[in-house]
């Protein structure tokens, strides 16, 4: 495909010009949807003139600022850019970038977090209000106008659908051969029309190659060349290496029990370094004939695809190092046929977790002596990132692993609290929780049970004995004895960090 045939019929032609030109076309207070997920496949011009234009409105007393609606995190070309020039008022749905996590904790943006799977089915409904612009990077326009997706799916298929204009990004540094990657789905609807979605397999293609766009709403096209946000993954420390030799020993423990075949079950695995040393260890593993209905397919996972332990993965984005990216980009047609991208309401379906069996891999910030889950927040009221799709993943798993050291700032925080200060997943949708110390399985058990595995098997011995106290003690005296608690004083653990700067 040549770098004018990326560019569509043309008739669109006329449509092509500078990224300042199609950022002028956008209009203050307006609500935009981009495409972007976890790092792939967002808009890298168009915001970032979008933002000098913010900062120039701003030095002339006019501040301009929108509503943003993406997949998921984007890039610093986008959320940092928007951010950083004070142009976000109302963003949805998840964060990772630094400078927009300020602005949401100096309250001075608007962050609505919400479960990943949900974003579309909402912004249908019409609560979200309407969808002024669909600002979307693809790998090109095909003749018929129908478009080839760029590095991730996200939100883009709801976004061109329901947007009044559309804005393309044409991004030559995506491989043409990323064309047939995709799986867009168009059988959605909402109730009382919806019917069961036919995906009984994570390799299974139920859709389109390419994604339906309108040539009347387009109103810009504009051409980029720039790679995706990459992040290095961490070398695995100690406490990643321990956690996952706890999670494989786990799996190697239920295949000989009979309850995950040696196959194992669709691998969902979240964001982050420890997830990442998870799936590298699954490389040493007994396990093959893998298969992934993920999200995110970061380096790991291109590791277990070329080992051949891995036979497919299906996710929505990418989340790769820039190395990772390289080779994906290298090897492109080889990894394609093993890789099926697919929009987000379809890769973190409710329905689609629970019928495939999925194994829930993911982090977390916090977790209390019951097994609740803080995935989002510290000390209760600052955002890290969002729930993502961790809330999808968590309750309709077969089986919902959380992980996370057992300490944080240098054990000066302990992962294992009497109480969380936030709550992301409630203690039924938490069935294993591993740090390096152990792993708890609280299948199957009470809370009182639960309380005991957590602190001997996960805690940091530092902070064991701390707890054992706080639970003793709230044996004797809580008010009830189902899930014992001392409010005022689990509460204050996390006030001592505050106070103190530890914990201890
Ligand atoms: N108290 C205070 N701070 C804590 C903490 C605690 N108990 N636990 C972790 N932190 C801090 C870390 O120090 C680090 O801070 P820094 O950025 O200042 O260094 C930050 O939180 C992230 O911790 P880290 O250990 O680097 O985490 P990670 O890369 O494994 O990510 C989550 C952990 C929870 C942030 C991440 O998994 C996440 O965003 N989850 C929610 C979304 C999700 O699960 N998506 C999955 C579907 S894709």
């Amino acid at each position: 495909m040549t770098a004018k045939e990326r560019l569509g019929p043309a008739a669109l032609s006329a449509k092509i010009m500078p990224a300042d030109a199609a950022a002028a076309l956008i209009e203050p207070g307006s609500t935009v949807g981009m495409s972007g997920f976890t790092g792939s496949g967002y808009p890298k011009a168009v915001p970032q003139a979008l933002a000098a234009r913010m900062e120039a409105e701003a030095a002339n007393g006019r501040p301009f600022r929108l509503r943003i609606w993406t997949g998921a995190s984007t890039g610093p070309e986008l959320d940092g850019a928007l951010a950083r020039a004070n142009g976000i008022e109302f963003r949805l749905p998840y964060n990772s970038d630094p400078i927009a996590r300020e602005k949401i904790n100096a309250g001075e943006m608007e962050y609505f977090d919400m479960h990943l799977s949900q974003v579309a089915p909402m912004a249908w409904q019409g609560f979200l209000g309407p969808l002024d612009t669909a600002l979307i990077e693809v790998t090109g326009i095909r003749p018929d106008g129908s478009l080839i997706p760029s590095s991730s799916v996200g939100n883009n298929k709801t976004w061109l659908d329901r947007a009044r204009n559309v804005i393309l990004e044409v991004n030559h540094w995506q491989n043409a051969a990323l064309d047939g990657m995709h799986d867009i789905y168009y059988g959605t609807a909402l109730p009382p029309h919806r019917i069961p979605i036919p995906l009984v397999r994570p390799q299974e293609r139920i859709g389109e190659a390419g994604l339906r766009c309108d040539p009347a709403k387009i109103i810009a096209i504009v051409e980029t060349n720039a790679p995706d946000r990459n992040l290095p993954f961490a070398a695995p420390d100690a406490a990643a290496y321990g956690i996952a030799g706890h999670l494989i020993e786990f799996f190697r423990h239920e295949v000989g029990k009979g309850r995950l075949p040696e196959s194992l079950l669709p691998l969902q695995s979240g964001v982050g370094n420890i997830t990442n040393a998870v799936l590298s260890s699954l490389l040493e593993g007994p396990f093959n004939g893998m298969t992934a209905f993920t999200e995110v397919i970061q380096d790991g996972m291109l590791d277990l695809l070329d080992a051949g332990l891995l036979t497919m993965a299906s996710a929505t984005g990418f989340s790769l190092s820039r190395e990772g990216a390289l080779r994906l980009n290298d090897n492109m047609p080889r990894f394609r046929d093993k890789m099926i991208l697919r929009p987000q309401e379809i890769s973190n379906h409710p329905e689609l977790i629970r019928r495939l069996g999925c194994l829930a891999m993911n982090g977390l910030i916090e977790a209390d002596i019951y097994g609740t889950v803080n995935s989002t927040h510290v000390m209760g009221s600052r955002i890290y990132n969002g729930i993502g799709g961790s809330g999808d993943f968590a309750r309709n798993a077969y089986v919902s692993i959380f992980m996370t050291p057992s300490t944080a700032k240098g054990g000066k925080i302990s992962a294992i609290v009497p109480q969380v200060s936030h709550v992301d997943h409630i203690t039924q949708d938490v069935q294993v929780i591993v740090t390096e110390q152990g792993l708890a399985d609280l299948r199957g058990l009470s809370p009182k049970q639960r309380a005991e595995v957590i602190i001997n098997n996960c805690s940091h011995p530092s902070y064991r004995p701390a707890l054992q106290d706080y639970y003793r003690r709230a044996r004797q005296s809580s008010y009830g004895q189902q899930s014992p608690s001392l409010l005022t004083e689990a509460l204050s653990w996390h006030q001592r960090f505050i106070d103190t700067g530890s914990m201890l």
